[in-house]
């Protein structure tokens, strides 16, 4: 088994350190920048007589190497820095990803592709449309880690373990996140009889910037750890085949009433992809709130296209 990671950076890097130390697949990790996927490679693999692992994990700036990936993860590109606007990035990231696509439809046609880089879900569209891979192979990653950061707070605030702790976001990755109260448990219990209303709508606010928290603290750089667990447990449940349900950005064709862009909703995931798309009974309210995220994110689908 193989997995390629296309941009070496903090949260590439971090992604690749994780599925090499667990051995769950040999990793080829590529970046533009000349040396730095090979050093970042050979200081993981300097641990291995430390860790007690003996998977490969291979530096490069050639494509070729990706060629037999069952996963290709894209974490290339800029995330957002201060001064700059949603539009540049999406601009700046759009030209890279549409770069990679190309790479990947080359090189590596019959992989899965998880699109990680922002603005997220519309870099997923851009891989999706280039490549022109079928939807089960184009599953971004977004709700994965905002539904653990909601989970973290929910644990905090209750000092209950998370290992109790169900939590679902749905909708894009970004200020549009659509957490759902009524689907989201500690020890099966909906949250709403658990937590006082203010208290939750604090926590809902705090993980809807979670990763805005993570810059203000850090300034030169964006979270990556948690993004790259995020990760991780995806890969796992395609490449482990365990048909796990995980909120991913997935392109919809009428699923919650929506058509033609990728957006956050659970979905099943095994070595074939998107296995199903689940379907819940939402509230009025938050059929809206998911309707409002989609018009943003079809909003966005336009200005990559002026
Ligand atoms: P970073 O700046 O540490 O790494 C980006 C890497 O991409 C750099 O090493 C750079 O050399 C490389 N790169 C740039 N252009 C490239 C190209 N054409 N081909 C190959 N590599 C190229 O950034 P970080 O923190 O790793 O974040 C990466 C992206 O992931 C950002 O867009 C960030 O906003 C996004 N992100 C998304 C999350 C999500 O939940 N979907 C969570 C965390 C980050």
């Amino acid at each position: 088994r193989k997995v390629s990671i296309i941009g070496a950076g903090n949260v590439g890097a971090t992604t690749a350190q994780k599925i090499v130390e667990n051995g769950l697949a040999d990793v080829v990790l590529l970046d533009i920048r000349d040396g730095v996927a090979q050093g970042k490679s050979l200081d993981i693999l300097e641990a291995g007589p430390l860790m007690g692992f003996d998977t490969r994990i291979v530096g490069t700036g050639h494509y070729e190497e990706i060629a037999d990936s069952s996963v290709v993860v894209v974490t290339a590109g800029f995330s957002r820095k201060p001064g700059m606007s949603r539009d540049d990035l999406l601009h700046k990231n759009g030209e890279i990803i549409r770069d990679v696509a190309h790479n990947i439809r080359k090189f590596a046609p019959d992989s899965i592709i998880i699109p990680v880089t922002n603005p997220m879900d519309l870099m997923a569209y851009v891989l999706w449309r280039v490549t022109g891979f079928p939807r089960e192979r184009v599953i971004g990653m977004g709700g994965a880690l905002d539904s653990s950061r909601f989970a973290y707070f929910l644990s905090e605030e209750t000092r209950t373990s998370v290992s109790n702790i169900h939590s679902l976001v749905m909708g894009g990755h970004g200020d549009q996140m659509v957490p759902l109260l009524d689907f989201s448990t500690i020890a099966g219990v909906p949250v709403r009889k658990i937590i006082p209303s203010d208290r939750l709508e604090a926590i809902v606010t705090r993980t809807r910037n979670g990763g805005a928290e993570i810059v203000h603290l850090m300034k030169d750089s964006s979270a990556y750890f948690a993004p790259a667990a995020a990760i991780y447990s995806m890969i796992e449940s395609i490449l482990h085949d365990r048909h796990r349900i995980i909120p991913s950005s997935v392109l919809l064709e009428g699923e919650y009433g929506i058509r033609g862009a990728f957006v956050g909703v659970p979905v099943r995931l095994g070595n074939q992809g998107l296995e199903e798309i689940i379907q819940l009974p939402l509230s009025a309210e938050e059929s809206s709130q998911l309707a409002h995220s989609a018009a943003v994110i079809a909003e966005g689908i336009s200005a990559l296209n002026r």
